[in-house]
């Protein structure tokens, strides 16, 4: 497909999903998936190094503690491949381990183009790493890279960073047991998940004192503005978390400080927001140790092994497509 037909069929999604978020009767949402324009994935990364933000730094000492292991688990020649690999910071543990091997291929899969390119070059000096970017969706670009793993070579796929986490328990099974129908038996799902942890540690992470995720959040309101000529007053919106402990997730919504008239041409919608009420764009769901072991069984992987950090509940599981 040539790049600018890409282009209008994206932007054709996004007007779409606009319109079926902001339009519908009753609690208005947008998906979270919209944060990561250049400027959100930005501010993304300045997310993963708050004080308050211990998700990403505990994802990566259990990786730098336990990359080899993981590695070593997989024996012969091995593909590895990451959904929504992001700045791939923490991926290089990994990828190290597995490329003492010998040659390695490596398929990012990202929807932010700048995330993908900037990723790529931070990884251009570990030797014999052989690097495919995929600017794709999570399954969209999985069926690519599964197309190309060489006769005989077992795939290691990485979801890190907790990432499932902003699908619903039912959704993360359903993607789970979609991933694997991909995968063949014997290759590894590498999975990071944030745990279940209590409310004063995790609404701090996501309401931090320097206004940074509040930032992030309003940041999906510009993108419209920019994207689909819409006039969003940032002003008017404040950034609003909520903890749901029986359904161990994190809310993030925007607030309307006040009855407003939105227009947004880019996807033929206006839209009235009252004063006090809420777009939802984002839930970050918590784990139990017990829940992923239960979800992987349930989706057709068998979890064979799991590493928590000590500092920030996090874990790393191991899962292995039977
Ligand atoms: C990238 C989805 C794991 O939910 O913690 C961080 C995104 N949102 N702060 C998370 C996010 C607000 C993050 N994930």
């Amino acid at each position: 497909m040539s790049v600018s037909l890409h282009r209008l069929k994206q932007e054709e999604a996004f007007a779409a999903d606009v319109r079926a978020g902001l339009g519908r009767e009753g609690q208005k949402t947008l998906p979270s998936k919209y944060f990561y324009d250049p400027r959100g994935s930005d501010l993304f990364e300045a997310i993963t190094r708050l004080p308050e933000y211990g998700l990403t730094r505990a994802d990566e000492r259990v990786l730098l503690s336990h990359g080899r292991e993981i590695v070593e688990s997989i024996r012969g020649p091995l593909v590895v491949a990451e959904l929504g690999s992001g700045s791939a910071t923490k991926t290089r543990h990994i990828l190290e381990a597995a490329a003492r091997r010998g040659s390695l291929a490596y398929h990012p899969i990202e929807i932010s183009p700048a995330a993908l390119r900037e990723s790529s070059q931070g990884l251009g000096d570990i030797p014999g790493l052989k690097i495919t970017a995929h600017r794709a969706e999570y399954l969209e670009g999985l069926r690519e890279v599964v197309a190309r793993v060489p006769e005989g070579h077992r795939l290691l796929l990485l979801f890190l960073g907790s990432s499932i986490g902003n699908f619903a328990q039912e959704e993360a099974e359903i993607f789970l047991a979609e991933v694997r129908a991909l995968l063949q038996m014997g290759d590894v799902l590498l999975l990071g998940t944030d745990l279940v942890k209590p409310v004063h540690r995790v609404v701090p992470a996501y309401d931090d004192e320097a206004g940074v995720t509040a930032a992030f959040n309003l940041n999906i309101l510009a993108r419209i503005n920019r994207e689909l000529g819409a006039n969003f007053e940032l002003d008017a919106f404040e950034h609003k978390v909520r903890y749901d402990v029986a359904l161990q997730r994190v809310e993030m919504h925007l607030r309307s400080r006040r009855d407003q008239q939105v227009s947004i041409p880019g996807a033929g919608l206006t839209v009235g927001v009252l004063a006090g009420e809420t777009i939802w764009t984002e839930s970050s769901h918590k784990y139990r140790i017990q829940d992923v072991v239960d979800i992987a069984a349930r989706s057709g992987f068998l979890c064979e092994q799991q590493w928590v950090d000590q500092e920030w509940p996090f874990a790393e599981s191991l899962l292995r497509a039977c």
